[in-house]
């Protein structure tokens, strides 16, 4: 079963979840975070794409778990074909793996997983390097995360939406990067991707205000040269219309009275 299962309470058409669903978030979570320190040790010169993706899927499977983006293909889109998404330098999001992609030194990869456990999604990505990448992709990065992690910072009750974005656009732009608007944040639990919606740019004290029980990914994506992108004809992979890199970081969190938990954490 997908979507709200109705013993949810909701707040403007947002699922609140209870401390029990909390629970299941926390442990898939903890999974997902696990599956990217377990890929890490592979991300080698020489890995093809589709290895990384053939083992992420046999560890998943050993730990209980399968992969929401297999198959996966929302209103409009053909199926994903991959247990992860490996998106390689200029790929900004949702590259599917290939044995024909082999990694070369000085690349630099996300590799974005979602594994599902008991019926709940965890939604975590990184960008690796790969050997020793330029001292201008490393920046790329480390801003990258560190707007992800400021964002995140932003997150409590009462803070809003837009709090977030213009955290991240901040010190993206700040540092001379630029951030993509069409790929954004999103609810996430039972479903895959829902409201709320949560864009890596914006205005602070704008949008939607955050609740206690609100889960939802915040996971920009940084680019190089200017914010605009493309899609491939496989109609799944973006990549920079430049062809300039883009990094991307990704965790789910929950809206807590403490403020904000980090889910994917191992
Ligand atoms: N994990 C991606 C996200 O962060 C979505 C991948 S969908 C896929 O939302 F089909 F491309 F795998
Ligand atoms: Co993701
Ligand atoms: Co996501």
């Amino acid at each position: 079963m997908t979507g709200n299962n109705l013993r949810s309470p909701t707040h403007r058409g947002i699922v609140l979840l209870s401390a029990r669903e909390l629970d299941k978030m926390r442990r898939v979570g903890q999974l997902a975070a696990a599956l990217l320190k377990h890929l890490e040790p592979m991300v080698k010169p020489g890995v093809s794409t589709q290895a990384l993706n053939d083992e992420a899927e046999r560890w998943m499977q050993a730990n209980g778990a399968i992969s929401a983006t297999r198959g996966y293909a929302p209103p409009g889109y053909p199926p994903f074909m991959g247990a992860i998404c490996t998106s390689v330098n200029e790929v900004v999001c949702h590259g599917i793996p290939n044995p024909k992609q082999i990694l070369k030194d000085g690349d630099i990869i996300n590799i974005d997983v979602t594994p599902i456990l008991d019926g709940y999604h965890g939604d975590t990505s990184k960008t690796f390097l790969v050997g020793n990448p330029s001292a201008s992709a490393r920046k790329l990065v480390e801003v990258t995360q560190e707007c992800m992690m400021r964002g995140i910072a932003e997150i409590k009750p009462g803070a809003r939406v837009g709090d977030i974005g213009a955290a991240i656009q901040e010190y993206a732009e700040a540092n001379g990067f630029s951030v993509v608007r069409e790929m954004v944040g999103h609810g996430v639990g039972r479903q895959f991707h829902t409201e709320p919606w949560i864009p890596h740019y914006g205005k602070r004290g704008s949008g939607l205000k955050l609740r206690v029980g609100m889960v939802f990914t915040v996971e920009p994506m940084l680019n190089e040269g200017t914010c605009d992108m493309r899609i491939l004809p496989d109609r799944w992979t973006v990549i920079t219309k430049d062809k300039k890199l883009s990094a991307q970081f990704e965790h789910t969190i929950a809206v807590t009275e403490e403020g904000v938990e980090i889910l994917t954490v191992s």
